[in-house]
């Protein structure tokens, strides 16, 4: 007996040990994570799910869209607005969970208590029709192009309000708390431009008057442990500054999402950026919130680059799933990365000033779905899978049981879309260093990856 009571609570002290081990909610076992997709369900695209699904001969786990908070009325002739169809994601006659992307368009001080009731309500429908559900609140809150970034004060009291409310509605929801990726940071922005002094010296976080790669990207917006369930990182590919060559990614370039490490010119080594990894996926799973690469649709006129011959589309996005989504190394390097979101739409982005036609699907181009899921093949089993789950008629999770846009509208002219704004690595601040470096012709800086002479030669 007292054996059996001595073996118990050496047990429960080995349990809580481990109480940090334990999977968090939505979180895949050891060695497995999930692929889920951002699809373009837009009127103008006419993408689904069920068409995903169909495209890549395989079943998504998760499924992103996003809103706003407050929710827009729903406008039925841009497909935009209101509050996410869900019914796309049961349609696919899978358990595929819910991601619900929310974006406090109207700032971080205009959200009431009805709006997050209001959305735990809607997102507790989604897990009762046995659908998991991911909530990433105001992403990319560390760069300054939403209204909601750059205000680290306002954002962590806001998100801790924001935290509270939907749990005590919506208790497994996962909550997300999502910046973009540190590279490139601080993305041009600089002390003056920051109004609140709290605000402004709460981002200097070495406290030397300036911003700079050698400041905290992430820290002054986490609100701590207790109050997120997931962490993840916005995390794209552009190519070559002005961002419109089409150029194939440098191998490794993946890993700096995790590790700040950016790889540099010979001479240089590289820039050090925050880590993300040893931080942030530690006591909690972590995921890539959204990434892909651009393949600049209107650019394959131009032959050359500094030498480069341009890639097929698919050579260019196979240099990005096999650094990353299908790379046993990369994959195995950071076992805490449990979910890699793929953003499948192809817009027309500003970054820098030379907006581009940029593709980032992975399933919509033939040659590059072919090359794509023959590579997958030989990870799939490292991946979670949807399981069968009938979309119901009637009754619970029947679309007429969850919430659906509401609100309908006509206007004349389609506002802003709900798409993400993922911005390049470089800024208008960072020109200059770049331009010098291709007028001395030392460096091809891509997407802040300066390969070395040889490769430019
Ligand atoms: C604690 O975690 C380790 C490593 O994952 C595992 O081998 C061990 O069985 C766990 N112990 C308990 C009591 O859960
Ligand atoms: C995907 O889900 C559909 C609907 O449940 C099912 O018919 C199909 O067999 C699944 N595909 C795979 C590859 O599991
Ligand atoms: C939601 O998606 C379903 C299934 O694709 C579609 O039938 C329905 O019209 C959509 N609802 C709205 C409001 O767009
Ligand atoms: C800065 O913002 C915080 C949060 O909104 C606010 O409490 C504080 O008063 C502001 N400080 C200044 C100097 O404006
Ligand atoms: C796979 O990832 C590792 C680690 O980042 C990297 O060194 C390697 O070059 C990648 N492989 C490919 C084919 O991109
Ligand atoms: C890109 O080319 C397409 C035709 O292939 C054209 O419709 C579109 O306007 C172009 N977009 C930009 C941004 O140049
Ligand atoms: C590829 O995308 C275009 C729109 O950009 C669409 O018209 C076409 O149907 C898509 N093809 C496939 C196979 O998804």
């Amino acid at each position: 007996m007292i054996a059996a009571t001595l073996l118990l609570s050496l047990l429960s002290v080995a349990a809580a040990q481990n109480a940090t081990t334990r999977l968090a909610l939505n979180e895949p076992p050891d060695g497995q994570l999930y692929l889920g997709a951002w699809i373009d369900t837009g009127v103008s695209s006419g993408d689904s799910p069920t068409a995903f699904n169909t495209r890549l001969g395989r079943n998504a786990s998760w499924f992103q869209a996003s809103q706003n908070i407050p929710a827009d009325p729903y406008d039925d002739v841009t497909g935009t607005g209101g509050i996410i169809n869900a019914t796309m994601v049961f349609e696919t006659n899978t358990d595929a969970g819910v991601y619900v992307t929310v974006y406090p368009e109207d700032g971080l001080d205009a959200i009431s208590a009805q709006d997050y009731a209001s959305l735990g309500v809607q997102l507790q429908a989604y897990i009762t029709a046995g659908h998991a559900v991911f909530m990433r609140f105001a992403p990319e809150m560390n760069g300054n192009w939403d209204v909601w970034g750059t205000q680290p004060t306002l954002f962590k009291a806001t998100w801790k309000v924001m935290y509270t409310s939907i749990k005590s509605s919506c208790p497994n929801c996962a909550i997300v708390w999502s910046p973009n990726a540190a590279s490139g940071y601080p993305y041009g922005i600089t002390p003056d431009q920051i109004a609140n002094a709290t605000d402004r010296a709460a981002l200097d976080t070495n406290g030397d008057g300036i911003y700079d790669n050698n400041d905290d990207a992430y820290s002054p917006y986490y609100p701590g442990d207790e109050y997120v369930d997931w962490t993840g990182v916005s995390y794209y590919y552009k190519g070559v500054y002005p961002n419109s060559y089409n150029i194939i990614e440098q191998p490794g370039y993946m890993a700096t999402a995790m590790t700040g490490w950016l790889q540099d010119t010979g001479d240089a080594g590289g820039v050090q950026y925050t880590p993300f990894y040893n931080t942030y996926c530690s006591s909690m799973p972590c995921m890539i919130s959204e990434g892909g690469a651009a393949w600049h649709v209107n650019q394959t006129q131009i032959p050359t680059y500094q030498g480069f011959v341009s890639p097929s589309q698919e050579q260019l996005e196979q240099g990005w799933w096999q650094d990353g989504i299908t790379n046993l190394t990369f994959l195995e390097m950071f076992p805490r990365l449990k979910m890699i979101m793929l953003f499948e739409w192809e817009k027309v982005e500003t970054d820098n000033d030379i907006p581009t036609l940029r593709d980032f699907r992975l399933t919509n181009d033939s040659s590059v779905l072919g090359g794509f899921s023959q590579d997958l093949e030989n990870v799939a089993q490292r991946y979670i899978w949807a399981n069968y789950l009938p979309m119901p008629t009637s009754g619970s999770g029947s679309p007429d049981q969850v919430p659906m846009p509401q609100e309908t509208v006509h206007r004349a002219t389609p506002y802003r879309a709900s798409t993400p704004t993922s911005i390049s690595l470089f800024s208008s601040a960072a020109l200059p260093s770049i331009l010098l470096g291709w007028a001395t012709g030392i460096a091809v800086i891509v997407s802040g990856i300066a390969l070395g002479a040889s490769l430019i030669l």
